[in-house]
């Protein structure tokens, strides 16, 4: 299966490259960014590993060679700077954001391709790649709480002691601000989070909280994330891939569940070579329902500001 990046000469396209390269699944997988030299620098570095890792085509290219691609990954996009929310980042990224899916359209897309956006703000860019590629929304779908999802688990762990791969908790709404944690489905081995001795509401809280700022941790410690999203990245490709019908953390268009409809956010999501399958309404407590039909109200607020 062939993937293209844009954006791959980026932290964040080319440590999802380099996931994907350790993983061994996608068989070609194409760079291409504006600094074009940082593509083929990425792309080179990654063929330099292809004799370890596996028999993998790599190499930087432009829009012309992402025509036949079944992945189209768009890391692309103007860094947030610490301080700035991710809708802050709207306007300064949509007009760039438009560009590309232009280009996208200028150089063709395949008939099952689907369109992967990791840019910020992520729910509003993919919800105009699906109105602005006249796309089928299920072939459109974004990182959204996916990396969240994964950092809350990884800290959760860090703070009980208990092996990350066994913690399950979800977050789910926007990657932003108004993201959900959903202590009310939380579990490690089964066992009920919120039930765990020395695991109250201020534990759980500092955790969240700093599940939400993780992104903005990282930008100021190292200047912006990249190998756990890649590693995200990587895992909803590899479901593709693989046609493996895996339910995650994505962000696609709401039909309609808890009320929602047009808003793309992220709820448990089944992802197959097909793309979005379809989405799951889980049982949430009310105030969790609540935070995330509000968070829903407030993207479609921001997208009637973009400029389409
Ligand atoms: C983050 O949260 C890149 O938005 C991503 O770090």
């Amino acid at each position: 299966m062939k993937v293209s990046i844009i954006g791959g000469g980026g932290r964040v396209g080319s440590n999802a490259a380099f996931a994907m390269q350790c993983a061994g699944i996608i068989s070609e997988m194409h760079l291409l960014d504006a600094n074009e030299q940082m593509a083929a620098g990425e792309a080179l570095d990654l063929l330099h590993g292809a004799s370890v890792a596996g028999d993998q085509t790599i190499y930087a290219g432009n829009y012309d060679r992402c025509a036949d691609s079944d992945v189209i990954v768009i890391t692309a996009g103007l860094r947030r700077k610490p301080d700035e929310s991710r809708l802050d980042l709207i306007n300064r990224n949509v007009s760039l954001f438009k560009q590309i899916l232009d280009s996208i359209k200028t150089a063709g897309l395949k008939k099952d391709a689907i369109v992967f956006v990791v840019s910020n703000p992520v729910d509003i860019l993919t919800r105009l790649a699906i109105d602005h590629l006249k796309l089928d929304p299920n072939k459109v779908i974004g990182l959204g709480t996916q990396l969240d999802t994964a950092r809350f688990r990884s800290l959760i762990a860090l703070e009980t002691g208990l092996p990350p791969t066994q913690i399950k908790a979800l977050i789910l709404g926007e990657h932003g601000d108004s993201m959900v944690p959903i202590w009310s489905s939380a579990t490690a081995a089964g066992v009920s989070l919120v039930k765990l001795p020395n695991f109250g509401a201020n534990v759980q809280q500092r955790i969240f909280e700093r599940t939400k700022t993780s992104g903005a941790e990282a930008i100021k410690l190292k200047g912006g994330a990249g190998w756990a999203v890649g590693l995200t990245i990587a895992e909803v490709v590899h479901a593709i891939a693989l046609n493996q019908s895996k339910v995650m953390p994505v962000s696609s268009q709401l039909t309609g569940e808890y009320g929602i409809r047009g808003t793309c956010t992220s709820l448990p999501t089944m992802i197959n070579r097909s793309g979005v399958v379809r989405r799951y309404e889980v049982e949430l407590w009310p105030r969790e329902a609540a935070s995330l039909v509000s968070g829903a109200k407030q993207l479609d607020a921001t997208y009637a500001q973009v400029q389409k």
